[in-house]
């Protein structure tokens, strides 16, 4: 089979997608406030091998070495997000104008490449400032993230034509205040319940002060969605597979719709109520121009009487004896293509752009060279699946792998490699994968010969 980017047609949207935490470094460099990753990976064994990213990729210092590779490799998309605590040390209040520098500098130099800046407006690292005063939990969070995305689209909306509001509600949220896994490594029902509601009401809120500010621009924001499959053909597994979707699949984008949350298929989620204001549902609305899809696998769930809540668990593809990623993930293209098909049953919804796609592998570094086969053949059947369900009529029009460079991957650290590009993390340097070269091949319009 031969997949070409024409088919694809000439406006849709190619690129890779980065964060801010995960590569920028330069942790506390010109007047920076610390974020809650600053904070979370220095306590003891919150993260794998102790790793931080107060150096990660050093991208705050070469990111025009990496805008520029970008354009070699014929990537015109970039998508970033912001620090908040660059721009805000104390996340409110007394702007930190160089870190307002940098991302101009930044988005400049995108622009010098012919590359599209597409900026996500929070990528998890809440400034610290704001956790001491209870974070996501805290209602008043929907002021100070209103204040904070009002000066970044009055800042840099004269030249930013995308703006993601947030990435992945559900896990920064299920993470990072239900599991306590990620930052701020809180716990517990309640702390989820109420970061989610706000959260659920700033992403909204983000849209409109988009909107109001930049009509010209399109505003989105991305989730995560894996598609859902009983373990066994029965009934239990299937009720479970329901739960599960309700709450890893549907929380964040059926309120944006306009739909509510899904509160009759997991009746846990009925305590949001407790956290509801007078006009909420109102404004958990919101008419998104795009949302961003961020797709890695499938799930198998199966029926867990003692599973807290949901009564319901994912079993791991280690566990199932198939192919699977770094991350303990299973390879299915196909699960893309569901999820799409899925998203285009929803009414309100305009345009999906996949806003991450990708599979970390471990990587064999030889003379010079990283011939990562399984990564580029990923990418390859997934992009694939992508075009079949354009073709079936999904409003797709956007792709972009995740992620441009190996990359400080929370709370795995180093250790998983989702990178087109390898990055030795001792010299900085750079060194373009066999993957990454299959996609600046196909980007260039060059036909492809299948992948041997
Ligand atoms: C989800 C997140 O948005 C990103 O930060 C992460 O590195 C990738 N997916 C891979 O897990």
């Amino acid at each position: 089979m031969q997949l070409k980017r024409a088919a694809f047609g000439h406006d849709f949207h190619w690129g890779v997608s980065t964060a801010a935490y995960q590569i920028e470094g330069a942790h506390d460099a010109d007047g920076k406030g610390s974020s809650i990753w600053d904070e979370f990976t220095q306590k003891k064994k919150k993260i794998l091998n102790g790793h931080h990213g107060e150096t990660a990729c050093d991208f705050y210092y070469r990111y025009p070495q990496d805008i520029r590779l970008m354009n070699q490799l014929n990537i015109p998309n970039y998508r970033f997000s912001i620090a908040w605590s660059r721009i805000f040390p104390d996340g409110t209040g007394t702007v930190n104008q160089p870190g307002v520098d940098f991302y101009n500098r930044l988005i400049d130099e995108c622009m010098a490449n012919k590359i599209q800046p597409w900026v996500t407006l929070y990528h998890w690292d809440l400034p610290a400032a704001l956790e001491r005063k209870g974070g996501w939990t805290n209602r008043e969070i929907i002021n100070w993230f209103s204040s904070y995305v009002e000066y970044c689209v009055k800042q840099f909306g004269d030249r930013v034509q995308r703006w993601m509001i947030l990435n992945e509600p559900i896990v920064f949220t299920g993470a990072g205040y239900f599991l306590g896994v990620h930052a701020p490594g809180k716990k517990g029902l309640t702390n989820f319940l109420s970061s989610a509601h706000h959260a659920a009401l700033c992403q909204a809120e983000g849209g409109r002060i988009v909107k109001s500010l930049s009509p010209e621009s399109k505003v989105g924001t991305t989730f995560s969605y894996s598609h859902i499959e009983p373990l066994r053909e029965i009934e239990k597994d299937r009720a479970a597979v329901k739960k599960t979707d309700a709450l890893l699949n549907r929380l964040f984008i059926e309120p944006l719709l306009g739909m509510g949350y899904p509160l009759k298929d997991l009746k846990i989620l009925q305590g949001l109520e407790r956290f509801y204001k007078d006009g909420d549902t109102a404004k958990l609305a919101f008419d998104m121009d795009f949302i961003g899809l961020q797709n890695y696998t499938r799930e198998l769930v199966r029926h867990a009487p003692f599973m807290p809540f949901i009564k319901a668990k994912i079993i791991k593809a280690g566990k199932r004896n198939v192919e699977r990623t770094q991350m303990d993930w299973e390879v299915h293209p196909p699960a893309i293509y569901h999820a799409l098909m899925r998203w285009s049953q929803y009414k309100n919804l305009k345009e999906i752009i996949i806003t991450e796609n990708g599979a970390a592998f471990e990587d064999r570094y030889e003379e010079g060279e990283v011939n990562d086969q399984k990564r580029m053949i990923y990418i390859k059947d997934h992009i694939a699946q992508v075009l079949l369900a354009k073709q079936d009529g999904a409003p797709v029009n956007g792709y972009f792998v995740w992620t441009l460079m190996d990359n400080f991957e929370w709370a795995e650290g180093y250790y998983p490699k989702f990178g087109l590009v390898h990055v030795n993390f001792k010299t900085q340097e750079r060194i373009v994968k066999a993957s990454g070269k299959w996609y600046a091949a196909f980007l260039e319009k060059k036909a492809l010969t299948d992948i041997p």
